[in-house]
């Protein structure tokens, strides 16, 4: 069964005011696909049953499933390698001369998707300390909106098609153990749960720390927003980074047009922000 345009116009419109993800009219059959999905899910006779429930509010399970199938949860280990390398090899070094003192870097991994950046982070540093003694440690804040995503990111549980994508063969016998359930490996206690603090959080909903952070990861997330969102979530993480401190976007975003608080700073063909210093 098929709902007419104002109805899937109707469910967009929900989707754009919660996440800032668009859906255009050339996009509404993928739209719709998702809502016969949930319709099936949530046991509706159709998918007209369900923008009728709709029409009396979209909460709980319901408007996570919505918000959930709306986006792409696309990652893997060590996406982008040259940004873990130039965290390791240029930015934590030049976090180091600024701040001689420093024994935690901390790194917001603010959608961290179901885990694969913030254990990347974790590995790298693991893999530097192990080599320098003076390597400082670090803490991780691993948030995305999805609570679905951040269970899995906070079960440590991948399969070997997820492992066999990014990761160097000799972390996956140093890091992983097998799982419970054939074809699953954990991450092991090499990468100690308590380096990490994971929140549920809306970039487009109010936020807050009571901290600042050394670097942020915020990656292939802003990609699907509209200019006037880019500009007021990256001046919203410029507060909660020191002078000095580092910004990653992903391989195909850039700050161009949204801010002009950073100097851009290449390592290997990865460009990272630095805050300026005022
Ligand atoms: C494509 S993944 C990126 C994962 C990881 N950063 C990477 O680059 O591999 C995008 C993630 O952003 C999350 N997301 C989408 N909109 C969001 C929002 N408004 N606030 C927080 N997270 C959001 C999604 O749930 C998804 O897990």
């Amino acid at each position: 069964m098929s709902l007419e345009p104002e109805k899937l116009k109707f469910f967009a419109t929900f989707i754009e005011s919660e996440l800032g993800i668009v859906y255009s009219d050339s996009n509404y059959f993928q739209l719709e696909h998702r809502l016969n999905d949930i319709s099936n899910q949530l046991g509706f006779q159709n998918v007209n049953d369900l923008w009728l429930k709709a029409t009396f509010g979209i909460e709980g399970q319901f408007k996570a499933l919505l918000l959930d199938l709306a986006t792409n949860n696309e990652t893997s280990f060590f996406r982008d390698a040259s940004i873990f390398r130039g965290t390791i090899e240029m930015v934590v070094p030049e976090l180091l001369e600024k701040k001689p003192n420093l024994k935690e870097v901390t790194i917001w991994s603010a959608a961290c998707s179901s885990g694969q950046e913030p254990y990347s982070l974790a590995m790298a540093f693991e893999e530097a300390r192990s080599k320098n003694f003076n390597f400082p440690d670090y803490r991780i804040f691993a948030t995305d909106f999805s609570n679905r995503i951040l269970a899995r990111t906070q079960e440590r549980t991948y399969s070997s098609l997820e492992l066999q994508r990014g990761l160097p063969a000799h972390y996956i016998s140093k890091y992983f153990e097998p799982g419970a359930h054939p074809d699953t490996w954990v991450i092991n206690s090499r990468i100690s749960p308590s380096k990490f603090e994971f929140q549920q959080l809306n970039l487009l909903k109010p936020w807050n720390f009571d901290h600042n952070f050394d670097i942020i990861f915020c990656r292939n997330v802003l990609i699907y927003q509209n200019i006037e969102n880019k500009i007021a979530v990256i001046s919203k993480m410029l507060k909660f980074l020191d002078a000095g401190g580092y910004l990653a976007l992903g391989a195909a975003e850039s700050l161009l047009g949204i801010s002009d608080q950073f100097d851009q700073i290449h390592f290997e063909n990865a460009v990272f922000y630095r805050k300026k210093q005022t």
